[in-house]
């Protein structure tokens, strides 16, 4: 057997038995491609790579080093060069720190960026080059950077050594392994007080697996906030990368105010190269602010925190219609001072102003009354019959509705074939539009279904083994603010939300 056809042969066992469970071979999971690889190989080149900060200082003329550790997963140590262990390591390295003042780090290492499109220059966040190497022990180094902190830098402020790496084994064809860490610090000495911690690696990795960028040795939102802060912009598009701007808005991708204007998202980043985030669709809601904002463990109460103080540029990126300054959209604003005063954490109302109130999701909503639809009797279901259904309509407090009262209200009818062995797609009437809804005594309606004679014959429908149901949507006219009333007259205009 030909070594293509063996790993083929593996790689569907191992899919039909991923499916099953986690499967792993040798710590290695079939996305993997250790997982494919034989244990000889394995053995001798160890894949993975472990990379660990062991301590970090600025010296008073503002030279700054850190030391580190790299291992293979098994703890043994690498050579960086990849001449004694298998696979060179390669390591990028970014130093910035947390302003007394402020809540998002400034880094210290930048490169400036010009745009052949708008002509701008801009100076980004970005990694150390030029720095230099001193061997400490085996798999241990001190990495003194080229750039200086400058002058007067603050001591006692935290600091935060961010290093990102790659260990290159496309020579054994076992791909390339990633890893990121990061260090905090005070240069002065003493106990880091104060870090950034909004949002949980963890969490974006619900739905990421594993959340990287820039190819993938650049991991974990702690890596990446040292550089997407408001220190970096886009010279191409204008846009900032700050983490909360370029987060929020690539989630809300389509739902942008500004994209559903017929304009786009879009960041032209490494090698010109422009991503558009215009068309993302958040499987989450972007009402749905928990998705990300998990607030839990050691930190919950500063990611609370974090999560319910309104600014102008964290709420603005998803609100990206509104100019503060200008005044459209909003009341003018000319800084963040006043926003909590209007938006609270959480108010006593749905849809009022607070920032879960107005978040509400309708499929949450305990003021909507929704529709409870029973479906009471289905007759004339035989080869050849055109079938009716007898159906009542309550909204969740009981109250009667009748069908005028919906937008929308559609039956369908399905069920197995007896003619033959059922074809997907094909067992399944098509929908019916109530085209003859009617009377009955106010609680009770009849629907005869619109299917010709032909279809009903052609599907074979047989008495006792179709489903009938019944899908409804309803718009609601919801004044969420005060009077919390469900007719449009209850509520000023400006009050008053069309949902879905
Ligand atoms: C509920 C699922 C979900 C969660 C949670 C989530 N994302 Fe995403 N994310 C998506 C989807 C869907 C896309 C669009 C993918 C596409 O269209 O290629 C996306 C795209 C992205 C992108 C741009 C495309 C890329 O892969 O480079 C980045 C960056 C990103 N997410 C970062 C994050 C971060 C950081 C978090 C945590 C704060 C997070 N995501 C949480 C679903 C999620
Ligand atoms: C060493 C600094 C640095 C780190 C660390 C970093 N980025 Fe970036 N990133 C940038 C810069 C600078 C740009 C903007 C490039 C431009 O537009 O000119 C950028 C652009 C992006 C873009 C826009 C699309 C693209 O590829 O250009 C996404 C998405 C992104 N970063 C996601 C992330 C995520 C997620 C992380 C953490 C896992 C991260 N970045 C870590 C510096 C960094
Ligand atoms: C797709 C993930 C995602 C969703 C959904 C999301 N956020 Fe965020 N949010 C982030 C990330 C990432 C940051 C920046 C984290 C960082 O810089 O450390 C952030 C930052 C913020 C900040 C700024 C915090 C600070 O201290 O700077 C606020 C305020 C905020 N989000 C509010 C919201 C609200 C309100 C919602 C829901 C309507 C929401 N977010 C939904 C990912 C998300
Ligand atoms: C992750 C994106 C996101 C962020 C961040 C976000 N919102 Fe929203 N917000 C939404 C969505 C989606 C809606 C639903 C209405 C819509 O489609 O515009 C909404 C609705 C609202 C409404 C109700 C608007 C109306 O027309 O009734 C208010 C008020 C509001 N947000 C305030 C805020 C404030 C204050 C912040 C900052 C703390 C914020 N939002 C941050 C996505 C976001
Ligand atoms: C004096 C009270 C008040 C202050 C102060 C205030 N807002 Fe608002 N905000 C409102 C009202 C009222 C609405 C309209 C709600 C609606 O349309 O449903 C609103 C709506 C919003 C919306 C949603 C707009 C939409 O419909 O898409 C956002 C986002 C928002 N405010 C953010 C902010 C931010 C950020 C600040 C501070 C810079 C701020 N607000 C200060 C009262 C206030």
């Amino acid at each position: 057997m030909n070594r293509r056809a063996a790993v083929w042969i593996l790689g569907t066992v191992v899919a039909a038995a991923g499916v099953a469970g986690g499967i792993r071979k040798f710590g290695f999971t079939p996305e993997q491609k250790a997982f494919y690889a034989n244990e000889r190989t394995l053995n001798f080149v160890r894949p993975g790579l472990v990379l660990r900060v062991l301590g970090a200082e600025i010296a008073a003329d503002g030279t700054i080093s850190t030391t580190f550790r790299i291992t293979d997963p098994m703890g043994v140590p690498l050579d960086r060069e990849g001449r004694v262990t298998p696979g060179a390591v390669a390591l990028s390295f970014v130093a910035a720190t947390i302003p007394q003042d402020q809540k998002h780090y400034t880094s210290y290492t930048t490169r400036v960026q010009r745009s052949p499109i708008t002509g701008v220059s801009a100076t980004q966040a970005a990694a150390d080059t030029g720095g230099t190497y001193t061997v400490l022990g085996d798999g241990e180094y001190r990495y003194t950077f080229r750039t200086r902190a400058p002058g007067g830098f603050d001591r006692t402020a935290t600091h935060t050594i961010g290093i990102y790496s790659n260990r290159n084994l496309n020579e054994f064809e076992l791909g390339v392994s990633y890893a990121s860490a990061t260090f905090n610090f005070v240069p002065a000495g003493g106990a880091v007080t104060k870090v950034r911690d909004v949002v949980k690696t963890a969490t974006c990795n619900a739905c990421h697996t594993q959340v990287s960028a820039h190819g993938g040795s650049r991991r974990g939102v702690e890596m990446c906030v040292l550089c997407h802060s408001p220190q970096t912009v886009d010279p191409d598009t204008g846009n900032t990368v700050d983490m909360t701007v370029m987060t929020h808005k690539i989630h809300m991708g389509k739902e942008l105010p500004s994209v559903r204007a017929g304009g786009k998202y879009s960041i032209i980043g490494n090698g010109q190269r422009e991503t558009d985030y215009s068309h993302v669709g958040f499987p989450a809601n972007n009402r749905n602010c928990a998705a990300c904002h998990v607030q839990e463990g050691p930190n919950a109460a500063t990611q609370a925190m974090a999560m319910y103080q309104p600014t102008r540029m964290a709420c603005g990126s998803c609100h990206d219609d509104i100019d503060f300054a200008a005044g459209k959209g909003h009341p003018v604003q000319l800084d963040d001072s006043r926003c909590a005063q209007c938006h609270r954490p959480s108010g006593q109302r749905e849809w009022d102003l607070s920032i879960d109130g107005a978040h509400t999701r309708p499929e949450k909503s305990q003021n909507l009354k929704g529709i409870a639809i029973e479906i009471i009797e289905v007759r004339d279901t035989n080869p050849g019959q055109q079938p009716s259904v007898s159906y009542r309509l309550k909204d969740s407090d009981g109250n009667a509705l009748t069908p005028l009262e919906l937008t929308s209200l559609s039956f369908v009818l399905a069920g197995q074939r007896t003619d033959g062995p059922a074809k997907p797609g094909r067992d399944r009437y098509p929908p019916i539009h109530p085209r003859d809804s009617g009377g009955g005594d106010g609680i009770v309606f009849d629907y005869r279904g619109g299917l010709s004679e032909r279809d009903v014959r052609r599907s074979g429908a047989a008495a006792g083994d179709g489903a009938g149901s019944a899908e409804k949507r309803d718009e609601v006219l919801q004044c969420g603010r005060e009077s919390g009333g469900t007719a449009a007259g209850d509520c000023e205009p400006d009050q008053v939300q069309r949902l879905p």
